[in-house]
């Protein structure tokens, strides 16, 4: 961390300030890429989830604070933004909202296939195409492994015929992390998403390693537990030492850990709260923790 944001950081004082932060990292830099093995294309390292808090339906107050969200995410540089049609109507209202802002062409949208058989997973897919109102998906994903090989196959003509950009598997659990490991490599794919955090580590045993040396991307999911981290860190103070890679709060301290990891591209916190979004965009500015460092912050969570 440069010496003009450590400065500030110690005047705004902690976490309270986490969106003033995220502004301010916004304005002196660019939030941090990596690079899509497959392509070498750049996808910002922060995205965004949309289980649940985009499950708004038509109601005009809950759409609000996700435009605002929305809104917030594309201005700090954030352009991933993931979906599924398991998420009621997280695309629809994703989909509307992007449009209202005309951020189509500056976001990377991802969702899924969840459904089996070869004509209802075309009929849902060209549904999330209408409800997410895209002309190209840039990432559609076969969600928990279900039909998979069905799925893939579609898939894979439509990237030939360039309906979608990147194709990818996604689980969620590490139950089902040996049958994904089989998946890749039974079939080369762009992107896998996985739960990966300091909470659920186990992804780095053989998945993480297998997609870094086989150019796979990798989205973790569940970068908080689905939230369940935060109640671990209820009340407890960061490290003084969390200031050396600019981790500002919990949550940036979460985030940087994992996309730390060399073989992450992006981590997709889901979040409905305008100053959630400032609070994870923020994680993709500044310093990342080396190896040293991420162990020293395992370490200390599994402290307490
Ligand atoms: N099988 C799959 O493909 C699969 C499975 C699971 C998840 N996913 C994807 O991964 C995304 C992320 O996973 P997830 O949503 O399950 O869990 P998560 O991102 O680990 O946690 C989300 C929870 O954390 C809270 N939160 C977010 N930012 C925060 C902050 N800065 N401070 C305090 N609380 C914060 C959110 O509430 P607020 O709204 O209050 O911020 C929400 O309750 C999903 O949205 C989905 O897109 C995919």
């Amino acid at each position: 961390m440069d010496q003009a944001r450590r400065g500030a950081l110690r005047l705004i004082g902690g976490l309270g300030a986490a969106a003033a932060l995220g502004r301010a990292a916004g304005q002196t830099g660019k939030i941090m890429s990596r690079k899509i093995p497959s392509t070498g294309e750049e996808l910002p390292a922060i995205g965004l989830g949309t289980w649940q808090v985009f499950d708004a339906g038509e109601d005009a107050s809950a759409r609000a604070p996700l435009r605002e969200v929305i809104a917030n995410f594309s201005k700090a540089g954030g352009k991933l933004i993931d979906s599924s049609p398991m998420y009621g109507s997280a695309e629809s209202v994703a989909g509307d909202l992007v449009a209202e802002l005309g951020l189509r062409a500056r976001l990377f949208i991802a969702t899924k296939v969840w459904t089996r058989g070869c004509d209802d997973g075309i009929r849902e897919m060209e549904r999330s195409f209408q409800r997410l109102r895209v002309k190209q998906m840039d990432l559609m994903q076969v969600h928990n492994l279900l039909d998979v090989d069905v799925h893939t196959r579609t898939l894979l003509d439509w990237k030939s015929k360039s309906r979608i950009r990147y194709l990818g598997i996604t689980h969620y659990t590490a139950s089902a992390h040996a049958e994904v490991e089989r998946q890749l490599k039974k079939q080369k794919y762009d992107f896998l998403q996985i739960n990966y955090s300091l909470a659920e580590q186990a992804a780095e045993n053989r998945l993480l390693p297998y997609c870094l040396e086989n150019k796979i991307a990798v989205i973790a999911n569940r970068p908080f537990a689905e939230g369940a981290m935060f109640e671990r860190v209820r009340g407890k103070p960061l490290p003084s030492w969390a200031a050396e890679i600019g981790a500002a709060s919990w949550a940036q301290y979460f985030l940087k850990w994992i996309v730390g990891h060399p073989a992450i591209t992006c981590a997709i916190p889901g979040t409905g709260k305008p100053e959630h979004i400032a609070d994870n965009v923020a994680a993709g500015f500044g310093a990342l923790p080396d190896g040293k460092m991420r162990l020293r912050m395992a370490r200390y969570f599994d402290s307490l």
